[in-house]
């Protein structure tokens, strides 16, 4: 693929996975202020720019098999845990912003998780097994992430178990 068009489909998947997800939040708050059928709409064409993001994603041939992918997964956490992430807690200190400090502490801890469970699921997908089976429960509340049972309570953010999702 010529340079010009990989880096306009880089922006287009980043834009639609942006819309994506905003949309999908806008949809939960349409449902809180008593509008189903906003919330719908919403939902609807989120799932439409997800399909445009899937699309630009494979022309880009950015999706490999699962081992690839979760080297992807990997690199992307890493990164996050590393580097982004106390940079920007370096600069909101700095700023004293309360609120940006607070959503990147959350982060923060939560991208170390991520970046552990999917080394550990590298290391069985490279021997051709599947994780055993076991339900994934993530805090709604600050992205705790942990395999199993939800905890009484979060220890990142000190939420009760029922703010956990189950997955
Ligand atoms: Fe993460
Ligand atoms: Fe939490």
């Amino acid at each position: 693929m010529r340079a010009m068009t990989k880096a306009n489909l880089e922006a287009a998947f980043a834009g639609e996975s942006q819309a994506h997800m905003k949309y999908t939040i806008f949809a939960e708050q349409a449902d809180k202020e008593g509008f189903p059928e906003i919330a719908r709409l919403f939902r609807a064409i989120a799932y439409a720019e997800r399909v445009h993001a899937a699309n630009h994603l494979r022309q880009l041939a950015a999706i490999g098999d699962t081992a690839a992918n979760l080297e992807t997964g990997i690199a992307g956490e890493s990164f996050e845990n590393t580097e982004m992430y106390p940079a920007y807690d370096a600069v909101a200190r700095l700023q004293d912003e309360k609120g940006a400090l607070l959503s990147i502490r959350y982060a923060l801890e939560a991208e170390k998780i991520h970046e552990a469970m999917y080394r550990d699921a590298q290391s069985l997908v490279k021997n051709g097994q599947d994780r055993p089976s076991a339900s994934v429960h993530v805090c709604s509340v600050c992205g705790y992430t942990v395999i199993g049972q939800a905890p009484d309570k979060c220890p990142v953010c000190g939420r009760q178990r029922d703010a956990f999702r189950e997955f």
